[in-house]
Order: C-alpha cells, then structure tokens, then sequence
C-alpha cells in the first residue's frame, strides 16, 4: 500500500429512477463508507465520489410509466437518493449527477479524444425496430431469451440472471418493451469499442497482474475474457442522454455505460480544480466499489475506455459484492419488494447505525446472503444493545460511581490487565488486516470482540 500516496475511492452511481434499498446500501455504499473513513482515520489523503446515473433505458421507461418526462424522473430520484444518503451518513466528499453540465463536457470530451485516436470502429449494421413506436429498441427495450443460461426476461445489453453482458442481437425470441410486438430489422450506423483487440492486454493486467482480485471478481473477469470479446457499440439511437460529439451523428446519443463511469471524473472535477491529481497520477490507487451486476462494466469496458483515451490510470481494486435478498426473495423494484431507505428513515428514525451494522454484519462479501427481520432484531437485541450497549453503559456507570467520572491513571497493571492490553493491540491490528482486504464482515466482529473483552 505504501506505493500510493492517495487513494480515490468511487461508489456506483445508482440510477436516477427509483429510491435506493437496503441491497444498494449493503452491497456498495455502506462498505465504501466504512473503506473511506478508515483511511481518513489513518491521516491518509482519500476523496469518496457518489453520484447519481440519470441516462440510460431505465429512466425512459420509468417516464413514459408515470407520465412525465425523463428530466423530471432524474429530479425527484437525485434529490431523494441524496437525501437517503446524507441521512445514513455516507460520507461522500461530493455527490455529483450526471446530467450536470460538466458531467456532459467530460463525457464528450473523452469521447472525442477516442474517436480522433481512431479508437472506434464504425459501423452500419442492423438493429431491431419497432414499427409501431417508430423507434430503434436499444437495450432494455428489448427483452428475450438469453443465449447463455435461457432466462427468458434478459435485456437487450444483459443478463440479470447470470450476469452475462449481451448485445441486442444475441437474444433468443426478442420482443420490444414498448409494444410488446416481434421488431423487425433496421440499419443505422454506430460507433463501437473494439473489446477484441484490447483482449491480449486485459489477460495480462487483469489475469496475470491482478490475481488479489476478489475470487467472484477475478472469475468474472476470466470467463469474460476467455470467453472472447467482441466489439461493442457505445452509441445508440436515444433521445434522452449525451448527444454523441460528431458530425452526422443526429438523433444519437453516448450508451449510458460509456457515460456513466465518467461520471466519477466529472464528479472529482466538480469537487476540486485539483483532479488530475487523482485521474492521472500513478500513485494514486484507485479503487470501484460495486455490485455484481457491474463488474464486466468496471473491470473490462470503463478500463479499455480509459486505456483508449490514454492519460487516466486504472483501478487497482474493484471490491464488488455479491447480492442481498430479503426474507429469502430476490429483491425487487418491480415487485416492490425491498426496504426503501427513505421508508426505513420514517420507521426507525435514529436506528440508521443499528441497519448499517445488520447490513455490514450479514454482508453478501463472497455470496449471496438474505436480510430478515428477524436477525434484524437479534442483532440489535444480543449484539448491539447486550454486548456493546452493555460494555459502554458499565464503562460509564462504574467510572462515575467509583472514579467521580474521571478517567483514573493506571494503577499497577495485574496479570490480567497485561493480557487485556495484549489482546487489544492485537484486535487493533486484525482488524486492519480485515479492512485493508476489504472483509467488512470480519473487521465488524473483531471489533464486538473489542466489546466482549470487557464483559
Ligand atoms: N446505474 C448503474 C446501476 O445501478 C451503475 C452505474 S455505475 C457507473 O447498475 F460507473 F457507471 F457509474
Ligand atoms: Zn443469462
């Protein structure tokens, strides 16, 4: 670690279209956070960056569901998942949007870098059409079998059920969103990353180079890569994101994964004039705290974009977690089934630390885990409120009873406050150990151990 001598720490930037969960909270914020303020604890020079993601099919849909238009979808979202945030304490050191304007000249700005290197290829090919909504059907306005696990609800760019990342065309029986109708085929031109030329220098930075990586990281990676990649169009016939920078290229818009990334340098320049310190210097260590759903995202596309456009460094960790259910059910915006935040902040108001602590404690690190309420409850009960609740209020009581509430000199130390003092100082650096590989989970219990000793 000492080879760095900053750290920048990027959140994923949940989409604009609906209040964050307990999944979001678990899976990403809450351990970014806790990754964010050890290393300012240490004196360490760390910036955390949030944000949220306002293009993309997602946001359309939700307007066209509700009535309204994608802007006012990304208004009320932002505002709301903002405050979320702020109320759990996330201590982001800016938490940015990506419809913000500096967001747009950034985005652009790489974009064009890439397209003068000659880093796209360009290409005409056929995409589905919906006849009826007179409209091109990009990602998740198509839905169809996908050709890897046979899950019938895939989307047009991935698979939720076996996270492989899809092009349109790869779908099995596809049907459009919009109308429900078979599309038909339609030729337009777009400008595509070519992943497949880029593949012999991911197998050595990513499969020789990062080995430390996660195991669910690591192995994602490698069946990606294994796989063969092809080329991937990062443009698309939209009319709600960035306007794609060239010339002839009316009515297109950038795909929201190549945008969205960017979104954490747009937000570092929005918090400090001194950015470039933190994008393009070697010795920064740059690390992507995720989910699941987001790794070939992180570890393979938004790279090869920042190798293409040549001045910015690459991750040296991506800490992506596994998924959290809820009463053994997957969680789910569409069903409606989750724990909201903004709803858990009107239930429990004051309780923020007593979910972070169940999220952090029951983790999904290395699988899948599943939130209860009633291990909600246990926790709170036996953990918090027995053993740390217990630990604090006799360290109180006993010091005010018997030392007039003053903390007294030590005395002469018995055998046992020897081995007390011993086993503190070796928690203290277990628990940095745990931290410093990112093991939220064991760095929490080594922690209550800190607790127990006192009981
Ligand atoms: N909005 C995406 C999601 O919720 C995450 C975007 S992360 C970013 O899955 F890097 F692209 F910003
Ligand atoms: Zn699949």
């Amino acid at each position: 670690m000492s080879e760095f001598k900053r750290t920048l720490i990027t959140s994923a930037l949940p989409y604009a279209n609906g209040p964050v969960h307990i999944g979001h909270l678990a899976g990403v914020y809450v351990p970014a956070d806790i990754y964010a303020r050890y290393l300012r604890l240490k004196g360490e020079d760390v910036l955390f960056i949030g944000g949220s993601d306002e293009h993309g099919v997602p946001i359309t849909i939700k307007a066209k569901k509700e009535g309204t238009t994608p802007q006012a979808i990304v208004d009320k979202y932002h505002e709301m998942i903002k405050e979320s945030f702020e109320k759990f304490g996330i201590s982001f050191d800016v938490y940015s949007r990506t419809s913000a304007r500096i967001h747009h000249e950034t985005a652009s700005e790489i974009f064009k870098t890439i397209y003068d290197k000659g880093g796209f290829i360009e290409q005409t090919s056929e995409q589905f059409y919906d006849v009826e909504a007179n409209q091109f059907l990009a990602d998740r306005y198509i839905t169809g079998t996908c050709p890897k696990c046979g899950f019938e609800k895939a989307y047009g760019d991935q698979c939720e059920s076996c996270g492989t990342s899809l092009n349109a065309t790869d779908l099995i029986n596809p049907k459009s969103m919009l109308s429900g109708n078979v599309p038909v085929m339609k030729e337009t031109r777009h400008w595509f990353l070519p992943l497949d030329q880029y593949e012999p220098w991911l197998k050595e930075w990513i499969l020789e180079g990062h080995k430390e990586w996660k195991p669910n990281v690591y192995g994602q990676c490698k069946s990606w890569i294994d796989g063969g990649l092809n080329p991937r169009a990062v443009t698309r016939d939209l009319d709600w994101g960035i306007p794609v920078p060239v010339e002839g290229a009316e009515g297109k818009v950038l795909y929201v994964w190549f945008d969205a990334p960017i979104g954490y340098i747009s937000a570092t320049k929005e918090l400090t004039p001194d950015w470039e310190k933190y994008w393009k210097d070697p010795e920064t260590r740059m690390l992507h705290f995720i989910g699941k759903d987001n790794i070939v995202f992180h570890c393979i596309i938004f790279p090869v974009i920042l190798k293409a456009e040549g001045s910015y460094i690459l991750p040296d960790n991506v800490p992506a977690n596994e998924f959290l259910n809820l009463e053994g059910d997957k969680i789910s915006t569409s069903r409606n089934w989750a724990v909201w935040l903004h709803e858990y902040l009107v239930e429990f108001p004051g309780k923020e630390d007593v979910l972070k602590y169940t999220l952090t404690a029951n983790a999904p690190e290395t699988k899948d885990n599943d939130f209860t309420w009633k291990d909600f409850q246990a926790r709170n009960n036996s953990e918090l409120v027995a053993i740390l609740g217990n630990f604090v209020n006799r360290v109180l009581v006993l010091t005010n009873k018997y030392y007039e509430g003053v903390i007294p000199i030590a005395g002469n130390l018995e055998l046992r406050d020897e081995e007390a003092l011993a086993t503190l100082l070796q928690l203290k650096s277990d628990i940095e150990k745990a931290l410093d590989t990112f093991h939220f989970r064991e760095a929490l219990k080594l922690a209550m151990e800190m607790a127990r000793l006192g009981e």
